[in-house]
């Protein structure tokens, strides 16, 4: 009997986000490891791929020391940044300069695959995996509250960390960067794959931000409506699909789990996809197991 790609439930991968060495400890990065390792000899689980989801380390250095202790625990390892991780605490430039260039470069060196771009495929695997930050979006702010923000300086005073992001880094213009990737991998993506695989370090849908009651302006500086419209309106012209769908995401240091369904705009065909959220709380860094292939 020939088993197909989808009777191999021992295959898994692994997600972590929000892991803030610098104010979470290398040792409960470490710990946190362990926990995976032994799990996964426990259940006797193959790590096809560790995706790590931003907000990686509080410095250059951090970052390093992270990934450095996560390294080798699956195949292909991958990485999106946070916003933390474009904090130019050490002043080497500016945030743009940190996203476009020294990280990239930093991360490479490790041996870590920069998530944006093309779909990663694991080897011998039928799991197609499409990385982005999604970076926070206000294009959707409402009309007034853009008005009231529209200088720069107003804007980023509104964020939590507006003082460390460099005032060269616009949110709406890397989000529009960001997104024409993001659509650009999903073109690239196999309509047969068993599973696709959407993780990204800000959520992309309502639903993982505020179950109830309207969208305030301080919501939308926390997730990315267009990426997670512009996904289920992608999906919903695929003639083939992939059989699950899955969109991990980080940021928001809390658990959620929701199925989400669309398109909007009247579209008949439907979709249905599982969003997560991944639960790490400083000095408790969190992951989770999705299934590979
Ligand atoms: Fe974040």
């Amino acid at each position: 009997m020939i088993l197909s790609s989808t009777h191999r439930p021992n295959r898994v991968l692994v997600a972590t986000s929000d892991l803030h060495v610098g104010k979470t400890t290398l040792e409960q990065v470490l710990a946190m490891r362990a926990e995976i390792e032994t799990g996964v000899a426990r259940d006797g689980l193959i790590v096809e791929a560790l995706l790590v989801l931003g907000d990686i380390g509080e410095s250059l250095r951090d970052i390093e020391l992270c990934l450095g202790a996560l390294s080798g625990l699956a195949p292909v390892q991958a990485v999106v940044v946070g916003n933390h991780d474009l904090f130019d605490t050490e002043r080497l430039g500016s945030s743009l300069t940190r996203y476009g260039n020294i990280l990239p470069q930093r991360i490479a060196a490790l041996g870590w695959i920069w998530g944006e771009g093309a779909p990663i495929i694991v080897p011998g695997s039928s799991t197609a995996i499409v990385m982005t930050p999604a970076w926070r979006d206000p294009s959707r702010l409402p009309t007034g509250e853009l008005v009231r923000l529209k200088d720069r300086t107003a804007l980023l005073a509104e964020l939590p960390d507006g003082k460390w992001i460099t005032p060269d880094l616009r949110d709406d213009a890397l989000a529009d960067e960001q997104l024409k990737r993001f659509n650009n991998a999903l073109g690239q993506v196999n309509p047969t794959c068993d599973h696709l695989v959407i993780a990204s370090h800000f959520p992309m849908f309502q639903e993982l931000v505020r179950s109830d009651g309207p969208v305030t302006a301080a919501d939308l500086f926390f997730y990315s409506p267009r990426f997670g419209e512009g996904l289920l309106n992608y999906l919903s012209q695929m003639n083939n699909r992939p059989g699950k769908i899955t969109a991990v995401s980080g940021h928001l240091h809390a658990p959620a789990n929701f199925n989400i369904s669309g398109p909007l705009n009247g579209n008949p065909t439907a979709i249905t996809l599982q969003a997560l959220s991944i639960d790490s709380k400083y000095g408790q860094p969190g992951y989770t197991i999705l299934p590979g292939s």
